[in-house]
């Protein structure tokens, strides 16, 4: 039955899971195709803002929120403000649509690694991509017809997640952690500096750090940074909340949240310099510019890269086997993360034991995930969702937490600031209360505003309206509908 609340073995155990949370898909796949759609180096400036602006003043309200209650969400929420408990579950019911495809986006970076071996997508890596691989429907509506290549490396993706989770968070996050997270380091340095090794690399270093103030100008830009910012951060929708959870009382918050913080920046950039590195290698052998050698998009990882990979000649298979292990490795020990989120909440509210938890909420998601995302349309689907439930589902509950508390719960501000004030370095002042009460929650409003307001007039990129509805409205449905259930529910100590 009931499981005492589980703890890291020490503050670095958290720092590693912490960063093996924030480093993720988002770093390596993500950032560099957001980036890459939204003027190259210009994004780089937006997202630096958004990371102080918003990314980091969050960050430690997640872990103040956390470690103040010891609680997953839904409990830390509900002990700060009324109704906090329906945003609790709203960012639980978050974490399990993000799960859903994030599963997808990591069973393509594995199948790659294989995929490496002897360059298996041929002459031609977009057709290989969507044609041999995804097999991706060319009807614009619902088609969930079934793609084998994909099922069974995403049911493996999915098992090897649960078989982590139900190590606990010692034995099975914290230790996945420290194996991951110094074979990320490893793999990755090794790409990068591989990458900056290419001839053109300077190309292409130049194309990501010159800044195109024209683009900046353009509201959109920014809206991607700071969309892009919380989800690579794992911070607004209850990882970090979670995680925080977990630490012993006397732990400095806010020196751990810096170290978080910078590994995060570091290996975005990082990624970031390795790709447009490559993509500089890329558009001198092809004598054009830069931004004309690949499409951007979803698909920059597993199309433009696997291009560069051809490309290379001899070190070939070896450059991506490291460049989609690294994408890989970064994502599983996200995936953990995601998931842990419901399965802590279903633990706390219900007491369930750690296996019943990770068996019905994994086992539920595996169950969802492999139906959608091993079909015709995964690579829509993973589209539609990542945009509606990032820029509506991560800011939206983002948002929420910082007006309840900032805007309507000046106490419990005060009361967390001084908690993390008691127990870390680096205290926290009155900018941090201003920062988030007026600069982050303004931002986030007109984002957020704008976003909706796009959404609705305009849609997402061509999509059908009907896939719109169902994948991207849908999802930010469900997630409130659930997240109002769920608060109505009674917790198991009180039934
Ligand atoms: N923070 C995780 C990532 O960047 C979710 O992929």
């Amino acid at each position: 039955m009931t499981d005492t609340r589980e703890n890291w073995t020490s503050r670095s155990g958290f720092i590693i899971a912490a960063v093996g949370s924030a480093v993720g898909l988002g770093n390596i796949w993500r950032f560099p195709y957001v980036a890459y759609e939204n003027g190259g180096g210009a994004f780089l400036i937006p997202y630096l803002i958004a990371l102080i602006t918003a990314g980091l003043p969050l960050l430690f309200l997640d872990y103040a929120t956390g470690h103040k209650s010891n609680n997953s969400p839904p409990k830390a929420y509900r002990a700060l403000f009324k109704g906090g408990e329906t945003l609790g579950w709203w960012q639980v019911c978050v974490c399990i649509v993000i799960g859903l495809y994030y599963a997808s986006v990591l069973t393509w970076a594995g199948s790659y690694v294989y995929f490496s071996v002897g360059q298996m997508w041929g002459s031609d890596p977009e057709a290989f991509f969507f044609k041999t691989y995804l097999q991706t429907s060319e009807a614009t509506g619902f088609d969930l017809r079934f793609v084998t290549n994909i099922f069974w490396p995403l049911v493996g993706i999915w098992m090897l997640t649960l078989v982590i989770l139900y190590g606990g968070v010692k034995k099975g996050v914290e230790l996945s952690n420290k194996i991951f997270m110094p074979l990320l380091f490893v793999l990755f340095t090794i790409l990068v500096i591989q990458s900056l090794r290419l001839p053109g690399a300077v190309e292409g270093l130049n194309a990501f750090f010159t800044p195109n103030w024209s683009k900046m100008m353009d509201y959109k830009v920014w809206l991607a940074a700071y969309g892009h910012t919380f989800f690579s951060l794992s911070v607004g929708f209850g990882i970090m909340v979670t995680y925080a959870s977990y630490l012993k009382p006397k732990t400095d918050l806010t020196g751990s949240g810096l170290i978080v913080g910078f590994a995060n920046a570091s290996t975005e950039i990082l990624a970031g310099i390795g790709i447009f590195a490559a993509l500089g290698f890329m558009a001198v052998s092809a004598g054009k510019p830069v931004d004309q050698v690949v499409s951007g998009g979803i698909g920059l990882a597993f199309i433009a890269f696997p291009k560069i990979i051809s490309s290379l000649g001899s070190g070939a298979d070896l450059f991506g086997i490291l460049f989609f292990a690294s994408l890989f490795v970064a994502g599983i020990s996200s995936m953990v993360s995601i998931l842990e989120v419901p399965i802590a909440a279903m633990q706390d509210k219900l007491k369930w034991g750690r296996k019943k938890a990770v068996t019905i909420i994994g086992g539920g998601s595996a169950i969802v995930s492999v139906f959608l995302f091993s079909s015709v349309n995964a690579i829509k689907l993973v589209d539609i969702v990542d945009h509606f439930i990032n820029n509506i589902g991560i800011i939206g509950g983002a948002l929420i937490s910082i007006i309840s508390i900032a805007w309507f719960k000046r106490s419990a501000l005060i009361e967390l600031r001084n908690h993390v004030n008691r127990i870390s370095t680096i205290q926290l002042g009155k900018g941090w209360d201003f920062t988030l009460t007026v600069i982050t929650s303004m931002i986030l409003l007109i984002t957020l505003t704008m976003t909706i307001y796009h959404l609705i007039t305009e849609g997402y990129d061509s999509y059908s309206m009907s896939m719109q509805l169902m994948f991207g409205w849908g999802c930010v449905i469900f997630c409130g509908v659930i997240a109002v259930i769920l608060s109505q529910m009674k917790d198991r100590e009180e039934l």
